[in-house]
């Protein structure tokens, strides 16, 4: 017979009380998302599954800005969730000046089947990718370089806080933080960042074939739709978008060149861009874009983007064969690329297609929110707030299993007291990684009163 009776002992919150508390001994989920089952498989490394631990240490890593060598600036700065992860201004604001290229949104990176990162792709996976800003001296300014400390400088920084010791030893077993640990829990977060919500997939579920029409779309919706998945010419005359942005996703064709957009935020030409973020969230849900578009955002709507493909200026080296037009004549022009001779209305349908991509939760859900308060704070709670007391026969006598959810790996003592004044040294009591606290003892013993007490990392 075994009786369990929720026990609360006291609510205790480590630090000052503030507007943003987060509670770590009950994790949002990350790592059992609901994931549609059409989807090709994702770019999750076998050893780097996401945890909800592991996300949460990368959530609070990607909002905090004393990873930027003056504070002022986080991964958020310049990828903000109302905004689909992306940043509204053509060029970013970093700690040294602005970027050389568009911020990318990060909507559904785990789902590219290109594993390599930025709009070049020179990040060979996504983990190497998220310590880059870091050691950017014009983003985050650990560079090492032009009189930056290196990101060793970081790790002294941030070791000193109690939250990031508390959250790397949840994470990893034990305090100690390098750049491999800050990548996993970095992109364990930017992989966790998911919109499978929208319209598209609403018609997709209902009639799982993206070259019929969707019985949920309007006429323009459908007829946009047709455009982007047909290929260019013939009779039917698609606009080919499909090619390299890839139905359902809409993440890049790994085997892409450029698009014919060569210009450079810091002037010149620029043919090294074949990657693109996916096309899912590329507006608001009232249409509104968000652009701009293209690695030097030259493109402040998706209109301007669909001219460019319609009429693509040049075959600069490096064009995607795709967009390369019929083989010159001899004697006559030189070879033009890609011309599609859409019509208003069928840019138009383009558009209102692109906005059935959008969807809604990804703006509010908390757990892709910033975990600080305005005034960049952050309380965190490590204590479990609910105890379970059970007792079981055992033998002669009878025994008192204790129980209670704490953070994964973090080590508490159970203390004891009969009187609530007198408590003992305590039992050292380490939480499994999924959180748990249990320990067993005699009932013989006279205690009456339990408590866990955080024991920080020696
Ligand atoms: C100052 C602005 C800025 C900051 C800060 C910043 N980023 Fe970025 N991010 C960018 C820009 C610009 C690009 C594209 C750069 C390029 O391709 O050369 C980018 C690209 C990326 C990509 C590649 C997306 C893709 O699909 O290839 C990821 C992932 C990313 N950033 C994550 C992060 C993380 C994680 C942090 C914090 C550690 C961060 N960023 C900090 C501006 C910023
Ligand atoms: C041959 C491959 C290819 C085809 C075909 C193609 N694209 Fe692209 N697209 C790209 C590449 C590569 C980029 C990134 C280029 C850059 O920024 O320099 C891109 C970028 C974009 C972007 C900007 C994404 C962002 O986050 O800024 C949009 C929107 C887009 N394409 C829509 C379309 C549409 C609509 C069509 C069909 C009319 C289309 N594309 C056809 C390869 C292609």
């Amino acid at each position: 017979m075994k009786t369990i009776l929720p026990f609360l002992l006291f609510l205790p919150v480590v630090s000052k009380a503030q507007d943003a508390v987060l509670d770590l001994t009950k994790l949002h989920s990350y790592a059992n998302q609901e994931v549609p089952a059409y989807l090709s498989p994702d770019n999750i490394p076998a050893t780097n599954r996401i945890s909800d631990i592991g996300a949460t240490l990368g959530r609070v890593l990607f909002y905090d800005k004393r990873l930027s060598n003056n504070s002022t600036v986080s991964c958020a700065s310049c990828h903000q969730q109302e905004n689909a992860f992306g940043d509204p201004a053509v060029a970013s604001q970093g700690v040294a000046g602005t970027t050389g290229r568009h911020s990318m949104r990060l909507i559904n990176a785990r789902f590219s089947a290109e594993r390599k990162f930025f709009w070049d792709e020179r990040a060979p996976t996504l983990e190497f990718q998220t310590t880059q800003p870091i050691q950017d001296h014009i983003e985050m300014g650990f560079s090492g370089a032009d009189g930056d400390p290196d990101l060793s400088a970081l790790g002294v920084r941030i070791s000193e806080l109690e939250l990031y010791q508390v959250l790397f030893t949840a994470v990893y077993g034990s305090p100690e933080i390098t750049e491999a640990r800050m990548q996993q829990a970095l992109a364990q977060f930017v992989r966790s960042i998911q919109s499978f919500d929208s319209k598209y997939d609403r018609g997709f579920v209902a009639a799982p074939n993206p070259n019929a029409d969707f019985a949920n779309f309007t006429e323009r919706e459908n007829q946009g739709k047709r455009l982007f998945m047909s290929p260019p010419g013939g009779a039917s005359g698609g606009a080919g978008c499909a090619a390299c942005h890839r139905a359902p996703t809409f993440d890049i064709d790994p085997n892409t060149g450029h698009n014919g957009v060569t210009g450079s935020l810091g002037g010149g030409q620029d043919l090294t861009n074949t990657r693109s973020p996916n096309l899912r969230d590329v507006v608001d849900a009232d249409g509104t874009p968000h652009g701009p578009f293209m690695h030097d955002g030259s493109k402040a709507t998706l209109l301007d983007v669909i001219n460019h493909y319609n009429a693509i200026p040049a075959v600069a080296p490096g064009l995607d064969r795709r967009l390369v037009g019929p083989p010159p004549r001899p004697g006559g022009p030189p070879q033009q690329a890609q011309r599609l001779n859409l019509s208003e209305i069928e840019k138009e349908s383009l558009v209102s297609f692109l906005g059935t991509l959008t969807g809604s939760s990804v703006y509010k859900d908390e757990k892709w929110a910033s975990p600080f308060d305005s005034s960049n704070d952050l309380s965190f709670v490590v204590l479990p707030t609910v105890v379970t007391f059970a007792t079981e026969l055992e033998g002669e006598g009878r025994k008192i299993i204790l129980g209670a959810g704490g953070v994964p790996r973090v080590r508490y003592l159970l203390r004891t007291s009969s009187d609530l004044e007198n408590w003992d040294e305590g039992i050292g009591v380490i939480a499994s990684n999924s959180g748990e606290l249990s320990h067993e003892m005699a009932a013989a013993s006279v205690a009456k009163f339990f408590r866990f007490v955080y024991a920080p990392p020696e």
